[in-house]
């Protein structure tokens, strides 16, 4: 298949504003900080921030990363709270709490509390000043222990580096039994490019069998015929890839999935034209891929 056109992009050709559409679209869907913090004077400030992920397992440590204003290069009040009081907390959003936290984005004066304007309620901290948002289905308490300047032109990045002290979860979103939370529960927001937002809904996920058990063969030892089909996608040809050597198919298993019912049927019904016969016999192998069934799938395409 030919490679899809691509189109070569120069972020020094552009304006920070413009290549920023890119960015924003591109790396997608972005988990959401909803931030809250507060002045050297004891004020409240509640924003969400995009720029956000998980940056260390030991010691649990976030990063957010409020930036300069675009139009002056100001500093945004979070920024300005966290350097005088360095501690945050970071709330996580689920669907219900979209338009709220929205709603709190709004560049309302210093000294505003967006908790009152986007109608949330504060509850105390255990360990930091900031309170959380009681509404949010997740809460982690954070000192911050480095701001770090990524420029000092507009828009600059500021990378604030948050180590977690104490977390809250409610709930009904905790898996039982073990320590984690059910994907299934949370229904997860998360920010695109534009205006547009994502919401994590139990038929849009799925689980991907991690390879660190074992070592698969690979791409480039799959055999040729099966690496250039047409009929196979990088995800069918990725799950055969991860089958190791010594689970791969005797030739008495290749021999044996010859007589199983659908496989037999395809062999025979199409026993007189071999090129439909491989066809067929791949996209049985595709729907068994799709249902986990590898074993087979590989046994179904090296039969012939
Ligand atoms: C979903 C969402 C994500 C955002 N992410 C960021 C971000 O990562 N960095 C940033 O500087 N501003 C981000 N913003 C804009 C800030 O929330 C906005 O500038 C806010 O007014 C800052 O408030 P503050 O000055 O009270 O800190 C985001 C807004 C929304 C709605």
């Amino acid at each position: 298949m030919p490679a899809p056109a691509t189109r070569p992009v120069t972020p020094a050709d552009l304006s920070p504003a413009d290549f920023y559409q890119y960015l924003i679209g591109a790396v997608a869907p972005r988990p959401i900080a909803f931030a809250s913090t507060v002045s050297a004077e004891g004020a409240v400030n509640l924003s969400p921030y995009s720029f956000f992920t998980i940056v260390s397992q030991n010691p649990p440590m976030l990063v957010f990363s409020p930036t300069s204003r675009g139009r002056d290069n100001s500093e945004k009040d979070t920024l300005h709270n966290v350097r005088a009081v360095p501690e945050v907390v970071i709330n996580i959003c689920d669907y219900a709490l979209v338009e709220q936290l929205s709603l709190a984005s709004a560049e309302y004066p210093s000294g505003v509390n967006e908790f009152t304007k986007a109608g949330l309620t504060e509850a105390k901290s255990d360990k930091v000043r900031p309170p959380r948002v009681a509404e949010c289905p997740a809460a982690f308490e954070c000192v911050v222990e480095q701001i770090i300047a990524l420029g000092d032109g507009p828009g600059h990045g500021n990378l604030v580096l948050c180590r977690v002290v104490q977390a809250h979860f409610r709930e009904d979103i905790l898996l039982a039994g073990k320590p984690g939370i059910d994907p299934l529960k949370l229904e997860a927001v998360s920010r695109l490019g534009g205006d547009w937002y994502s919401r994590l809904r139990p038929e849009n996920l799925f689980t991907v069998g991690r390879p660190n058990r074992h070592l698969g063969i690979g791409f480039d030892e799959l055999p040729a015929h099966l690496r250039h089909s047409d009929l196979l996608t990088g995800n069918d040809l990725a799950k055969l890839a991860n089958v190791e050597r010594a689970a791969l198919p005797t030739p008495a298993q290749i021999a044996e999935i010859k007589a199983e019912p659908m496989v037999a049927y395809l062999l025979h019904k199409h026993r007189d034209d071999a090129a439909e016969q491989q066809k067929q016999l791949t996209l049985l192998a595709r729907q068994w891929l799709a249902k986990g069934r590898v074993a087979e799938a590989w046994r179904v395409l090296l039969v012939s």
